[in-house]
């Protein structure tokens, strides 16, 4: 019994039909949060969890959890899960292999009749990318107690739109209060969305934590003026403003070998008319470290920047920092079951922090917590060319099944 396989086709047969779901014509997949696809998906993995008889309960953020009984339900389930949303031009596996090798490490256990002690769920977390709703793991964070649910339900989208409608209007605000529902455990599959694995020949990353990461939003507001009639030295170009400072925030993360990052990944300018002087810009930053230190140095390095270009410019600047994620260290009991289950299971390992922010991130402040992660072609994610292959995949599932199995061992002594 302690041999159970996972079935690699059914899993691959899943991934590649969800992907109907906002499939883009590149291969991809385009299903923003809360949008009619992430409905599809959503129904589409009530049916699959409630055929296999899981009991599903939806909380007041849209976190789906699938639960099959343990033989003792006193117990917090032991859950595994990830996200089936995605980036605008995402891949068919960031998230979603976490939910679905998830649901077929469930179906291994149902369909051989292995009884857990402890409850299991999977779960799909909502709105992790943070590509509609800004921040990203905003459903986890309201779990976790980081964000309120107030907060996260009244953020709008870019075209004005309320999170809290949106989740009503596909009908997946649920009645239970998001963060009550204890866990005794929480493991999470991803691909890697980084080169490290494939570099290295390596099957198996067992994740022993995850780099911290901070969000800014800045307005610049200049003046609109024409293009033609206006002296270059009598401009308040919000645009130049907005191009130095994507300049700086590579400099920073620069001078912060080997292991920082900054981007400036959203830009939007007003009124972006090819003879109009841009009189605002908006754009967003994001910045990781896997040392919360460093992440003030950079913090401080941007504030200082923002000054230094806008005032001789004659730009007003606002800036917000809207999410501001520690580095965190993933359990050690957790990460010894992802070991344990990776040695069993036969396959070459190393282990490694996350570049990437996940659900589990923020999920391992109320549990313990790991991640699971297997490699990427060219290491390249959040683009629709991302492809993990059907080994690969099943290879994740299968330790994921067993770190689950070999955790609810452990937990079963101990409450004994
Ligand atoms: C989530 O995809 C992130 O921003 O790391
Ligand atoms: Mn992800
Ligand atoms: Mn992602």
């Amino acid at each position: 019994m302690r041999n159970l396989k996972i079935d690699a086709e059914r899993l691959w047969g899943d991934l590649m039909e969800t992907a109907a779901f906002g499939a883009t014509p590149k291969g991809g997949l385009a299903r923003l949060t809360l949008t009619d696809e992430d409905r599809k998906v959503r129904d589409w993995f009530r049916t699959q969890a409630e055929a296999l008889g899981c009991t599903v309960t939806v909380d007041d953020m849209g976190i789906m959890f699938a639960r099959r009984k343990g033989q003792r339900d006193d117990l917090a389930p032991i859950a595994m899960g990830s996200h089936l949303d995605t980036q605008p031009t995402g891949g068919r596996f960031d998230g979603v292999l976490g939910v679905l090798g998830a649901l077929e490490a469930l179906r291994t256990m149902v369909n051989a009749g292995y009884e857990t002690v402890a409850p299991i769920e999977v779960v799909n977390w909502t709105n992790e990318e943070g590509s509609r709703f800004a921040p990203a793991v905003i459903a986890s964070g309201v779990f976790s107690g980081v964000f309120t649910r107030d907060w996260a339900i009244a953020q709008k989208d870019r075209s004005g739109i309320a999170f809290g409608d949106e989740l009503k209007r596909i009908g997946y605000a649920g009645s239970e209060r998001c963060g009550a529902h204890p866990l005794s455990a929480y493991f999470e599959l991803h691909i890697e969305q980084g080169p490290i694995l494939e570099a290295e020949n390596t099957e198996i990353g067992i994740v022993t934590g995850v780099q911290g990461v901070r969000w800014y939003e800045v307005a610049l507001k200049g003046q609109e003026s024409h293009t033609g009639a206006t002296p270059m030295t009598m401009r308040k170009n919000a645009l130049l403003g907005a191009a130095r400072l994507v300049d700086r925030i590579e400099t920073i993360a620069r001078a912060h070998p080997p292991h920082a990052v900054g981007t400036v990944g959203l830009v939007e300018v007003k009124p972006n008319s090819r003879n109009v002087v841009p009189g605002e810009v908006f754009f967003t930053v994001d910045f990781r470290h896997p040392d919360a230190a460093v992440l003030a140095d950079m913090e401080a390095a941007f504030c200082h920047a923002l000054d230094e270009v806008c005032v001789p410019l004659g730009l007003s600047v606002a800036c917000e920092k809207i999410w501001d994620e520690a580095p965190v260290h993933f359990d050690k009991d957790c990460i010894a079951a992802v070991r344990a289950s990776a040695a069993t299971s036969g396959y070459s390992t190393r282990e490694m922090f996350s570049g990437a922010s996940h659900d589990a991130a923020v999920v391992a402040r109320v549990a313990p917590t790991a991640m699971i992660f297997v490699p990427c072609r060219d290491g390249i994610s959040h683009n629709e060319v991302e492809f993990s292959s059907k080994e690969q995949c099943a290879a994740g599932a299968q330790v994921l099944l067993q770190a689950v199995m070999d955790y609810d061992r452990r937990l079963a002594e101990q409450k004994r």
